[in-house]
């Protein structure tokens, strides 16, 4: 054979490799409204950046007659490319080829791009569209996913690892994505499940749809699991990109760095009439983010999951943030059992991948009560309290109104290695609220008193005027300062670029044990 004769055989194959199961699945893929995994590397990666790997690799299964259908890549894409110029390395699941499910070569291809990730120290981006271990394969495809589970794991903490969900996704398919950093899912089209609908049905008798059982909705605001949700593909991939340019490439470097216009002494007389002068009335801490961040961009990680806390990425003068905001406007910025996790894991990520924390405290305290307690609020408040001990990143903390009971404690305060700590004028630092308070400790007079009512009103007052402030906390250094909140960007600022050089450490160990 001639070389020209070679070239032209190496095309039919890259050809045939490209078309992956076939015209009719990427048609009845497009119109489900989803796109070949192909088209979505195109998305994600930056124009003409994508190197693939194994492009011709097949199965080896001969059971159930798949000796007979073997496809080039066998259902995944992988390979390397960059977003904004930034290396990352990617697998892409191709449903048109048996569903997309994961067989023994399948999973070899998704190894080797993760062990060349941790390699070269560059993150890994799954574009999830399977139904979970080929199970033609048998044990061989649940080897093949304990595989990549391990991998998860090894290399958790080491390179960001990115999951976007862009299909139905089954068994495997969303254990693997479980251990990474963050879920993507879109409007849809994507779902997540331990299993189908169809075996729900025969197991608990359940009829559930794909949407009931796992789509968007439910992990993005029941259960946690899924971080973002897009409109369409498209918007769900550039939110990845998005994401992207807030972290850095591995835990050995810095978060990437942006030129910046907005000023580092821009003040905001806005700040200083944000919080109502009634202790009661709600207010929008994402307002106060907004307004202190590089030109009021914010990324928020779990939007509408434990919307009681708030977390996600910004700039100050140029650089990556992790920001954790009690939300005032939602049950009054209570912690309950979802927002300490929401928090403990945010905190976790930004710890292990040095981006700087950012607090913003406004917590009347836990939320108490048989569902919390029974539900286990103990355990999963001390996550919170857990990682933000053990964080070594620079962290600040700007407690805005309410600093009350373990809250105080648990909210980046000094105790726990807070490096600057500020209040607000309008800060409330004690125990508990006033009212609850007096109710514990004067009860004994409250109850002798003529007039209990007049009685109770004027301890609380007394109470509020000697703890409800920032200056007890800060006669004692556990504020750093009590500042003008039109000043808190200059403030931070000056913080962050302090503390850019910090280094801390925890004491030698194999791991902690994180209450789980
Ligand atoms: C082999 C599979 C497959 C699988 C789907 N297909 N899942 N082939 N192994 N696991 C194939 C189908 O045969 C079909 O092939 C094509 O993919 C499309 O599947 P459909 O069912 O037609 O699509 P849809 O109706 O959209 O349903 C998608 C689905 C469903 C929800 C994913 O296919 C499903 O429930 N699959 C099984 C899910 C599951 O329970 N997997 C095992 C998980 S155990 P043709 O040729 O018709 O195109 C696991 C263990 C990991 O993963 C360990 C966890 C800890």
């Amino acid at each position: 054979m001639s070389i020209e004769e070679k070239i032209k055989l190496l095309k039919r194959k890259q050809k045939e490799a490209k078309l992956g199961g076939g015209q009719k699945r990427i048609d009845a893929q497009h119109k489900k409204g989803k796109l070949t995994a192909r088209e979505r590397l195109d998305l994600l990666l930056d124009e003409g950046s994508f190197e693939e790997f194994d492009m011709f690799v097949m199965h080896r299964c001969r059971d159930f007659g798949l000796d007979k259908q073997r496809v080039f890549g066998d259902g995944v894409v992988t390979g390397y490319g960059t977003i904004d110029g930034r290396l990352t390395f990617v697998f892409s699941q191709d449903f048109t080829t048996f569903g997309g499910s994961l067989s023994e070569a399948h999973a070899e291809k998704v190894c080797k791009i993760m062990d060349m990730a941790v390699k070269v120290g560059a993150p890994v981006i799954g574009l999830n569209d399977s139904g979970g271990a080929r199970i033609q394969e048998g044990v061989v495809s649940l080897g093949g996913y304990a595989d990549i589970f391990l991998r998860n794991t090894l290399v958790s903490g080491v390179v960001p690892q990115i999951s976007v969900v862009l299909g139905p996704c089954a068994g495997g398919a969303v254990y693997s994505p479980a251990i990474t950093d963050f879920i993507f899912m879109v409007k849809d089209t994507s779902y997540m499940f331990v299993t189908g609908p169809n075996v729900v049905k025969t197991v608990t008798h359940e009829e559930v749809t794909f949407e009931q059982l796992g789509g968007p909705e439910v992990h993005s605001t029941k259960s946690g699991v899924c971080h973002f949700v897009g409109e369409n593909e498209g918007e769900t991939l550039s939110l990845v990109r998005k994401l992207f340019g807030f972290i850095p490439l591995n835990n050995l470097e810095d978060p990437p760095e942006i030129a910046f216009l907005d000023p580092v002494d821009r003040a905001d007389e806005e700040l200083n009439h944000i919080v109502p002068d009634d202790p009661a009335k709600p207010y929008d801490i994402k307002e106060v983010i907004k307004r202190v961040v590089d030109n009021g961009d914010f990324l928020e990680v779990h939007q509408n999951f434990a919307q009681n806390l708030v977390v996600g990425f910004a700039r100050m003068a140029g650089k990556p943030v992790g920001i954790v905001g009690n939300q005032p406007a939602v049950l009054a910025g209570v912690l309950d059992i979802n927002s300490s996790i929401k928090g403990a894991r945010f905190v976790r990520f930004c710890d292990a991948f040095n981006i700087p924390l950012m607090v913003f405290e406004d917590v009347p305290g836990f939320l108490p009560g048989t569902a919390q307690e029974f539900g286990g609020i103990i355990k999963h408040g001390a996550k919170l309290l857990y990682s933000f001990c053990e964080a070594t990143v620079p962290k600040v903390t700007v407690i805005t109104r309410k600093a009350y009971g373990g809250a105080y404690d648990v909210m980046n305060s000094k105790h726990v290695r807070g490096d600057i700590n500020y209040a607000w004028p309008t800060a409330e630092i004690a125990v508990m609220g006033p009212k609850g308070a007096v109710e514990i400790i004067f009860k004994k007079e409250i109850a002798e008193s003529p007039d209990a009512g007049k009685a109770t009103d004027e301890k609380v007052q007394e109470f509020r005027e000697r703890f409800a402030n920032p200056y007890t906390a800060a006669e004692r250094g556990y504020v750093d300062d009590v500042i003008e909140p039109r000043f808190t960007r200059p403030r931070l600022i000056k913080a962050l670029s302090m503390l850019d050089t910090k280094k801390d450490l925890n004491p030698p160990k194999k791991h902690g044990n994180i209450p789980l």
